[in-house]
């Protein structure tokens, strides 16, 4: 790889380098081991001496590739792909939180994410404060205990959309001397390189803009290298680890000790792993990433100026509108493009609302966004129906919401499909 490779040319042919006679594209290695011929290279293996494969748990040659490239495009300097979105949330946190630890996040999340902070980390022990990501720093400084251990936001909030201000939270942790791990689901390395603005970790729902397809679920992990673990507060990284025969993390692997640590004691203990024909299709999926985003991002500007000017739309979200109230920090901090991801709240709530998600043909009712086919959906009652009302208005889901996922169809073609169903809503 070029060092100088720009993010398109880094998509493209990022992370794998075949060899003279090697598959010119990353072969899919479904294989759960790897043969080898004598039982010193194992064990070299297995302390970590040297790179290989030795179990697909831990690592595997796709995984490696699809991994490696998007490190490639974040300006990372590892990265841990897992099964799903959800498990690169809880593994980016559990890799640094224990029971009587304390995480603080932005209340506007992915239901998801939400239901797994508000109830099942603390289960485990681990208490998760939300805060109000518009509230001054003073105020979330607050929410901060002196065994917190991470501040989690996403960069573009899912659904509220609202954009996150990166330099009051990158402070804040510095301040706090905690990493800012940042989901970028809707963001991709693409429109925003969260690194660049201060976050330390990195995540992603593969599942979305990765894939692109709708074919997998997947996660990654991303470690931006950049903070100091050795700052006297992460003795799990800076202490022996006493599962991998006194292994120090910082002391053997320096910047990357996160990422490792992520992988040889948590993938080895949680096993969320990639399947690697999922890995291939990921990857495969990475080609076409900057394209399609710039896409996504285009359509959706045009819909949600559409929207905003329609009789029958009360209110449209999208940060490349002048209206969303966090347009300028949008034009900071995703300069190419907004995404593919808004919401808008259609004249007779509720009920319209339901008749214009049966009435669309080109776009599909679908619990989904990030496809390059267009996708409507009214979380409330889905993917947010687990949270009371109030905790749905908190992450930023109101009851008459609809969600839209601009596809990369003919906006001509998206919006006339609007526009007939918009028109059966009010019938
Ligand atoms: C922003 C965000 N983060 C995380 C997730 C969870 O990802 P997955 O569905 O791949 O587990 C989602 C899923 O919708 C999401 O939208």
């Amino acid at each position: 790889m070029d060092k100088n490779w720009k993010i398109e040319t880094l998509a493209v042919q990022g992370g794998y380098e075949p060899k003279s006679g090697e598959a010119r594209i990353v072969p899919i290695v479904q294989s759960t081991t790897f043969k080898y011929d004598s039982a010193d290279h194992v064990t070299r293996l297995f302390d970590l001496e040297e790179p290989g494969f030795f179990y697909t748990r831990l690592g595997n040659p796709t995984t490696d590739a699809f991994e490696q490239k998007l490190a490639q495009m974040e300006g990372g300097v590892g990265a841990l792909a897992t099964s799903a979105g959800q498990a690169a949330t809880t593994m980016a946190l559990l890799n640094i939180c224990q029971a009587g630890q304390h995480v603080v996040a932005a209340s506007t999340l992915y239901g998801g994410t939400y239901n797994l902070f508000a109830c099942t980390l603390p289960k485990m022990g681990v208490e998760v404060t939300f805060v109000d990501p518009e509230a001054s720093a003073a105020e979330i400084c607050k929410a901060f205990r002196p065994t917190t251990r991470a501040l989690f936001a996403e960069t573009i909030g899912n659904p509220g959309l609202n954009v996150l201000d990166f330099a009051k939270f990158s402070a804040i942790a510095q301040e706090k001397q905690v990493p800012l791990i940042v989901d970028s689901t809707f963001a991709t390395p693409y429109l925003c390189r969260p690194f660049e603005h201060g976050a330390n970790i990195v995540i992603h729902s593969a599942t979305k803009y990765i894939d692109g397809h709708a074919t997998s679920v997947g996660g990654v992990i991303v470690d931006g290298g950049s903070f100091n673990w050795a700052n006297g507060r992460y003795p799990e990284l800076t202490e022996p680890d006493e599962s991998y025969h006194g292994l120090q993390y910082v002391k053997t692997f320096g910047p990357a000790a996160y990422i490792v640590k992520a992988r040889v004691q948590l993938m080895r203990d949680l096993g969320m792993t990639p399947s690697p024909f999922n890995s291939f299709l990921f990857n495969q999926g990475l080609h076409t990433l900057p394209l399609r985003m710039q896409r996504h991002s285009e359509n959706a500007l045009a819909v949600a100026k559409f929207l905003e000017t329609h009789k029958s739309v009360s209110w449209v979200c999208y940060p490349g509108l002048a209206s969303h109230p966090s347009h300028d920090r949008a034009r900071k901090y995703l300069p190419k493009g907004c995404s593919g991801v808004l919401t808008f709240g259609i004249k007779g709530g509720s009920t319209a609302g339901k008749k214009f998600m049966e009435a669309t043909r080109l776009i599909a009712l679908v619990v989904h966004v990030g496809d390059a086919r267009s996708c409507v959906l009214h979380p409330a009652s889905t993917t947010h129906r687990q949270l009371s009302e109030e905790q749905q208005i908190s992450s930023g889901v109101a009851p008459d919401l609809i969600r839209l996922s601009v596809g990369i169809e003919n906006v001509d073609d998206i919006i006339a499909d609007i526009d007939q169903a918009l028109a059966v809503s009010q019938k």
